[in-house]
């Protein structure tokens, strides 16, 4: 039996959850939402008051188990046990995530636990170093991307959907900043994997953008079944 990861990395809002979730439905794959992870720590960091000490941080991160459990098109997150999914994605939680995610040695516990998480085989990673860090030796590499304008429409449309009154500006704002921390880190900032297939989304549909990376995701599982049974 083939073990198959598919990593998908991107910036805030360029679509990899939807595509992620739509690729992993379709396979019948596991759903690793990685930044789900990162944002469990920044609301217990918020709740500590401790967000912006980062000796603090390490020691709340230090022996913590986080677990995924995707269910109904939502990623439950649970840290030690205890099911954090409502507070993730708060614009509070938005606006501090980057910097949680840009420390050292929160990636490392973190990406432990993802590199745990993927030794199931059949998995779909969504993140920011998932081809890169999480998982280089990943079948298939995505990188998806989108204009700062088209990603803060949709970002806005999530808020407005779920009724968190916010101005579009301060959506614009928070994504470019969320960018500027998340591509300019010193530990494993987001970049495009040398051999990632990449697709700009600014100008299509959800259901354009599937359908093009189904095509290669589905010519990539034939070839490895391929293989495996030559
Ligand atoms: O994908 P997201 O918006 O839920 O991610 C939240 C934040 O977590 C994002 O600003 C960067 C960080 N992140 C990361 O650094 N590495 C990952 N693999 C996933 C997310």
């Amino acid at each position: 039996m083939s073990k198959i990861i598919i990593a998908i990395d991107g910036p805030a809002g360029s679509g990899k959850s939807t595509i992620a979730k739509m690729v992993a439905e379709r396979l019948n794959y596991t759903y690793l939402d990685t930044g789900a992870m990162y944002r469990a720590i920044t609301y217990l960091a918020l709740q500590s008051g401790i967000v912006d000490n980062e000796d603090a941080v390490n020691k709340l991160v230090e022996g913590l188990d986080v677990t995924l459990k995707y269910e109904n098109g939502l990623t439950h997150v649970f840290v030690d046990n205890v099911d954090l999914t409502e507070h993730i994605r708060t614009p509070e939680v938005n606006s501090k995530v980057s910097e949680i995610a840009a420390m050292p040695f929160v990636r490392k516990e973190l990406v432990r636990m993802q590199q745990n998480m993927g030794k199931v085989g059949n998995i779909v990673a969504e993140g920011r170093d998932t081809t890169t860090v999480v998982f280089p030796n990943a079948d298939l590499k995505i990188y998806l991307d989108a204009s700062v304008e088209v990603r803060a429409a949709r970002r806005y449309k999530e808020y407005q959907e779920k009724g968190v009154e916010i101005d579009i500006e301060e959506v614009k704002e928070n994504i470019r900043k969320r960018d500027r921390i998340d591509s300019g880190r010193k530990t494993s900032p987001l970049r495009k994997a040398e051999n990632a297939i990449e697709v700009d989304s600014s100008n299509l549909t959800v259901e354009e953008e599937f359908e093009i990376l189904f095509d290669n995701i589905k010519k990539k599982i034939n070839l490895i079944k391929s293989q495996n049974n030559n």
